[in-house]
Parts: structure tokens; C-alpha cells; sequence
């Protein structure tokens, strides 16, 4: 890793230009089409996305942090780190702190010790794979604390179950992304307090795939990895 991917005070941008020129040069080892280089980027799904994420999202959500947030940054979408963060303190800024689901979740962070929100993460973030976060045995601890601690309050973990909060049946797969990105005020994802338009009427499901692909190649914020690392 670089130096600069370490610095939060380096602008998202430059990373961004830094990443559009790596993706570039993988592709180039792979062969180059006929049509050239540029043609190739061009069409690979990732970059395609991240263009379509420059007009089309961008003026909502930032990726590796902003001055200012009104949607969740998008850095590292997903993943273990990301789903801690959300249990920890789901109203920091560059989560929901300044979209209308502010408070609408606790707080965990305030009451549960850090191993049982690992555990709860481990559980909440082997879904993409539902069938395997049930049965398990290294995630029965993440499992019962899910119950014991009030999330299935708010969280149905069955199939099409709609309660206040998302359903978590596949959370973080590429079926739940797609859904959450089609339609995010549906019952079954923000409900009503959603801010977010409906991509299904903006965008096509070749495009609404090619944003899936970029959001794919973000990784965590360096600030989040260091929280961690700290904690
Ligand atoms: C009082 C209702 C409520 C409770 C209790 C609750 N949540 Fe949530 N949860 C929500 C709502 C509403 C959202 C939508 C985003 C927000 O408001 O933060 C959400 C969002 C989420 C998300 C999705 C974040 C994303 O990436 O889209 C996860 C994962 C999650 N909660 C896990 C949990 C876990 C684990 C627990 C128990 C420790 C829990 N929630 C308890 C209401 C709740
Ligand atoms: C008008 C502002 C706006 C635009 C434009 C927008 N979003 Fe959102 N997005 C939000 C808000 C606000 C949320 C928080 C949940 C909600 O309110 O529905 C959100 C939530 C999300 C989430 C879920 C994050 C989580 O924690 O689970 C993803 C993923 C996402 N947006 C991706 C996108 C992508 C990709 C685009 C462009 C194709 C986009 N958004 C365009 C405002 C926006």
C-alpha cells in the first residue's frame, strides 16, 4: 500500500485518479483488444461504473471521506469492518448521521463490549451466504446475541420479512445490492425514511451491474481500518 492510501488528508480524488490508472494497467496485462487501450477501459464494467458513480451518486455519496457527508460514504461497502462500524455508531457522519434514518438505530457501541460486536459483524456479514451464517458453528455466538440483543427487533433475517430496519436474509450479496440499489425505499430495505431515488428508473440493469462491479473494488477507510486496529 502507499503512502497516500494511508493518509486520510489525501483528497479522495487523486486516489480515485490513482485507482483509475492501476485498474488500467491490469487490464493492459490481460492483452489489448483491437480497439485500443482506451476502448478497453472505457467498457470494462468497473470503470464504467465509476463514471456512472461520478453523475450519477456522487453528488450524494462520497468514497474515503468528504468535508461534508448527506449520504454514507461508500469505502469499503460491506465488509466485516464496515458492517462493525454500523453496529458501533450508526449515526456517525459518514454513516447515517445526516440522512433521516439518524436515530432510528441504537447505538451498540454504548452498551456491548467490542467482542460481542465482532461477533455480532462476523454473523451479520457471513449472510451474503445465508445458508452458511446459519449453520456455522464459529458464528452460533454472533447468531445468539443477534436475538439476545434486540436486532431481530428490527432485522428480519427470513427471506421478504420487512421490519423497521433492512432485512438481513442476504445481507451484503449481490442480489441484496442490487435490490437495495433498484428500489432503497422498498419496506424491505430504508422504507419510507429513504433518501436515496430509485435506481431501476435512472439507471439500466447493464449500468445498475457495472455500478455493482466499482463498488465491489472500493476497500475500507483507512481511518476505519485504524479505529480497529486501536480498539
Ligand atoms: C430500533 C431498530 C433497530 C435495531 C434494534 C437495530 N437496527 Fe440495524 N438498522 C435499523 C435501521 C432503521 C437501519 C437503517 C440505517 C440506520 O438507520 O442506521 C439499520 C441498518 C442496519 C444494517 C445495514 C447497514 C447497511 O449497510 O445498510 C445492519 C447490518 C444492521 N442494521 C445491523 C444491526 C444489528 C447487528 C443490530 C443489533 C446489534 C441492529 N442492527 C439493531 C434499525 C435497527
Ligand atoms: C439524492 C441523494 C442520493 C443519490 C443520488 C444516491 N444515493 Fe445512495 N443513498 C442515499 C441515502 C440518503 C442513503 C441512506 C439510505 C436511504 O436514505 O435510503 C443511501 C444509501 C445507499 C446505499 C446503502 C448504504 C448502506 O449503508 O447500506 C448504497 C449502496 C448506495 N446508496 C449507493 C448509491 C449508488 C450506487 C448511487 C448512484 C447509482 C446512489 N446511491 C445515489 C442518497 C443518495
Amino acid at each position: 500500500m502507499s503512502d497516500d492510501a494511508r493518509d486520510p488528508s489525501v483528497s479522495s480524488a487523486r486516489r480515485e485518479s490513482a485507482r483509475g490508472a492501476a485498474r488500467a494497467k491490469e487490464l493492459a496485462a490481460r492483452g489489448i483488444p483491437p480497439e485500443g487501450p482506451a476502448f478497453m477501459v472505457a467498457n470494462d464494467p468497473p470503470e464504467r461504473g465509476r463514471r456512472l458513480f461520478a453523475s450519477e451518486c456522487a453528488g450524494c455519496h462520497t468514497i474515503g471521506g468528504g468535508r461534508e457527508y448527506k449520504a454514507p460514504d461508500l469505502a469499503g461497502l460491506f465488509s466485516l469492518e464496515w458492517v462493525k462500524e454500523q453496529i458501533r455508531d450508526p449515526d456517525q457522519p459518514q454513516r447515517f448521521g445526516a440522512t433521516k434514518l439518524r436515530g432510528k438505530m441504537d447505538t451498540f457501541g454504548k452498551r456491548l463490549a467490542p467482542e460481542r460486536i465482532d461477533a455480532l459483524a462476523r454473523f451479520v456479514h457471513a449472510r451474503r451466504d445465508p445458508a452458511r451464517a446459519e449453520a456455522d458453528p464459529s458464528l452460533e455466538e454472533g447468531r445468539r446475541t443477534f436475538a439476545r440483543v434486540g436486532c431481530a427487533e428490527c432485522h428480519g433475517l427470513g427471506a421478504g420479512e420487512a421490519k423497521d430496519g433492512p432485512n438481513l436474509h442476504d445481507y451484503g450479496s449481490d442480489r441484496y445490492l442490487r435490490a437495495l440499489l433498484e428500489d432503497p425505499g422498498a419496506p424491505l430495505y430504508f422504507g419510507k425514511h429513504s433518501g436515496m431515488p430509485a435506481m431501476r428508473t435512472r439507471l439500466t440493469p447493464d449500468e445498475i451491474a457495472a455500478v455493482m462491479a466499482y463498488l465491489r473494488t472500493l476497500e475500507p477507510l483507512p481511518v476505519h481500518r485504524q479505529q480497529q486496529a486501536r480498539r
